[in-house]
C-alpha cells in the first residue's frame, strides 16, 4: 500500500542537547550526557506520526557526518525516509537546559544551503511515493528563494496531494497565495498573513476566515498555546480548548499538533477530531521535556477529557 503521507523536511537539523545546574559564563560547565535527536520540522511531524501508529515518509536533503547521523537515529526510530544526499554538512541545533532555572537556551545555526535544482530532486522523490497529505514544516534554508514553498503548493495540487503548511514569513504568505489544504499559523503568524501588527482574540475568528475566503486554504486552525486552538472552516468556527497540564516544555509542540491533525485527517476523522487531536497532541508534548515529543498515553486521556468536558471550557468571546 502507498504511503499516505509524506513529510518535507528542507532544512533539517541533528538536535544536540544537554542539561547543566547553572550557565555560567568563563567557567568550564561539566554538562550531562549529550542526547541525539534528528530534528527540523517535517521530521518532527513523521515522528510523531509514528508514535500515533501511523505510516508515513519523511523526505529531506542531508550531507556530511551530521546527514548520515541524521539518517542512523531515524533507522533506529523506525521512520521511514528518503534522503537527498547533498554536498556539504547537516547543520546541529545545540539546546542546553539549565536545570536551576528550567530555562531552555536553543541554540539554532544555520542551515545547510542547498539549491534550487536539489529542492526539485526531493519534490521528485515525492512524487514517486505519490502521497495523499504532503506536510511541509519548518524554514526554507539558504540557497532557496522565500517563494519555494508557492513551488510546492502547485506541485502538491499537480500530484494530487492535500498541502499542509507549518511555517512562518514570506515563506508562508507565499504559499497561501497560491492556496493549500490546511494551515496551521499561530496567532503571531496569522496576523502575519493578513497583514496586521498583532491580532486581538476577537478578531482571530475573522481573519483566518478571510484567508478561506480569498482562496488561500480550505481550513485553518489558529494555534493559541495553553488556550488551545481555534477551527475556522468556510461553514463557522469552534474554539478547542487547551486542557490544564503540568507544562515542561513547549519545544515541539506545534510539530507535534500538525502531526495528530494529518494523522486525524488520514484515518478519515471530520476537522472537529482533527482540531481535538491535534490541540491533545501539542499539549501532551508540552508534558515533557526538551525535544522530547509526546507520549501517546498522554495523548489518548487528554483526547478523551477533550471530548467529555471540552465544550464546557470553550472561549465564546471571539
Ligand atoms: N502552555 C501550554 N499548555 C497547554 N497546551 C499548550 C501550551 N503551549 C502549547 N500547547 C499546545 O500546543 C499547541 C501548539 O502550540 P502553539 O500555539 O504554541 O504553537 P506554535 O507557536 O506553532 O509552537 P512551535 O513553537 O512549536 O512552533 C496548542 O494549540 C496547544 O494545544
Ligand atoms: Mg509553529
Amino acid at each position: 500500500m502507498p504511503a499516505k503521507i509524506v513529510t518535507l523536511t528542507l532544512n533539517p537539523a541533528l538536535d544536540k542537547s544537554t542539561a547543566i545546574g547553572h550557565l555560567v559564563p568563563e567557567q568550564k560547565l561539566r554538562c550531562s550526557p549529550m542526547r541525539l535527536d534528528a530534528g527540523g520540522g517535517g521530521i518532527n511531524v513523521s515522528k510523531a506520526i509514528k508514535r500515533l501508529g501511523g505510516q508515513g515518509v519523511a523526505v529531506f536533503p542531508a550531507g556530511g557526518f551530521n546527514g548520515k547521523m541524521l539518517c542512523g537515529l531515524l533507522e533506529k526510530g523506525a521512520i521511514d525516509f528518503k534522503c537527498l544526499e547533498v554536498p556539504g554538512e547537516t547543520r546541529e541545533n545545540i539546546s542546553v537546559l539549565e536545570t536551576a532555572s528550567n530555562a531552555q537556551y536553543r541554540f539554532t545555526l544555520p542551515g545547510l544551503q542547498i539549491t534550487e535544482n536539489q529542492a526539485d530532486e526531493c519534490l521528485a522523490l515525492i512524487k514517486a511515493i505519490g502521497p495523499e497529505y504532503l506536510v511541509a514544516s519548518g524554514s526554507l534554508p539558504p540557497g532557496l528563494p522565500e517563494t519555494y514553498f508557492e513551488k510546492v503548493a502547485v506541485f502538491a495540487k499537480k500530484i494530487g496531494a492535500r498541502f499542509i503548511l507549518d511555517t512562518s514569513g514570506e515563506a508562508l504568505q507565499a504559499a497561501a497565495d497560491e492556496g493549500l489544504y490546511l494551515l496551521k499559523p499561530n496567532l503571531s503568524e496569522l496576523s502575519a498573513l493578513v497583514g496586521v501588527e498583532k491580532l486581538e482574540m476577537n478578531q482571530v475568528d475573522d481573519a483566518a476566515l478571510k484567508i478561506i475566503q480569498q482562496g488561500k486554504c480550505a481550513v485553518v486552525v489558529v494555534s493559541l498555546g495553553p488556550q488551545g486552538a481555534l477551527l475556522v472552516t468556510k461553514d463557522g468556527f469552534e474554539h478547542i480548548p487547551a486542557p490544564t497540564v503540568k507544562k515542561q516544555s513547549t519545544v515541539g509542540a506545534g510539530d507535534s499538533m500538525v502531526a495528530g491533525m494529518v494523522w486525524a485527517l488520514s484515518e478519515g476523522k471530520n476537522f472537529k477530531e482533527m482540531a481535538q487531536i491535534g490541540v491533545a497532541c501539542g499539549t501532551a508534548a508540552t508534558m515533557n521535556q526538551g525535544t522530547e515529543l509526546f507520549h501517546d498515553a498522554d495523548v489518548w486521556k487528554l483526547l478523551n477529557w477533550l471530548q467529555q468536558y471540552g465544550d464546557r471550557y470553550r472561549l465564546r468571546d471571539f
